[in-house]
């Protein structure tokens, strides 16, 4: 209840909507909670992943594209956003739009970002998700590249220590952003 008066509140401050939406898979009902990520707050995030022109950004819950969006438009890097609401991925459209980056560049998927096929391609995952989320993504760090960065906005992966926690002062609050590069042994832990 906590966690979500949190992103309620948070939504609030970082402006736009908080939407209640329906799963594209008919045997799942979920509540989906969209609050953007502020873009000072998204530039900290790419920071801390040290993105460059190599890398492919995956953003799992990717809103309105923006993360993917700015990455590719700052470093050149690929981006794949996957949302499981169509209003998000049309809002991907207009920000790819906004930052003028292409097809080629930031590949948006509509679908359930816990059942990417081609998770293993990622160099970056940006998170901005509930715990249950993390709780469930967390196994598949075991298909995961050793050097795969994962940053994640305000809720952690439960069993996994990051190897850095950043406080950082955004517009409107506090953020608190955890950052993990993934060693074989995480692998292994996780099979
Ligand atoms: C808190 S918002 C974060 C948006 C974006 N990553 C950002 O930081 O600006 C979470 C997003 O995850 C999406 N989402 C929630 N559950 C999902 C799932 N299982 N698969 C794909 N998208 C999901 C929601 O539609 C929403 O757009």
């Amino acid at each position: 209840m906590k966690l979500l008066s949190t992103l309620f509140a948070a939504a609030v401050l970082a402006a736009p909507f908080v939407v209640v939406a329906q799963s594209p898979d008919d045997k799942v009902t979920c509540r989906i909670i969209y609050v953007p990520t502020e873009e000072a707050v998204v530039e900290k995030m790419l920071e801390m992943a040290k993105v460059t022109k190599n890398d492919i950004v995956y953003d799992l819950g990717c809103g309105d594209g923006r993360i993917v969006c700015m990455a590719a438009k700052k470093f050149g890097c690929k981006g794949v956003g996957v949302d499981i609401d169509p209003e998000r991925i049309k809002d991907c459209m207009a920000t790819m739009k906004k930052y003028g980056v292409t097809k080629d560049q930031v590949d948006i998927r509509q679908g359930d970002a816990l059942k990417v096929k081609d998770l293993d391609r990622a160099t970056v995952i940006m998170l901005y998700m509930l715990p249950e989320f993390m709780e469930k993504l967390e196994p598949q760090l075991a298909k995961l590249k050793p050097g795969t960065r994962i940053v994640a906005h305000d809720y952690p992966f439960p069993n996994l220590k990051a190897d850095a926690i950043v406080e950082f002062k955004g517009p409107n609050r506090e953020h608190t952003l955890y950052l993990w590069t993934l060693k074989a042994k995480d692998s292994k832990k996780e099979n």
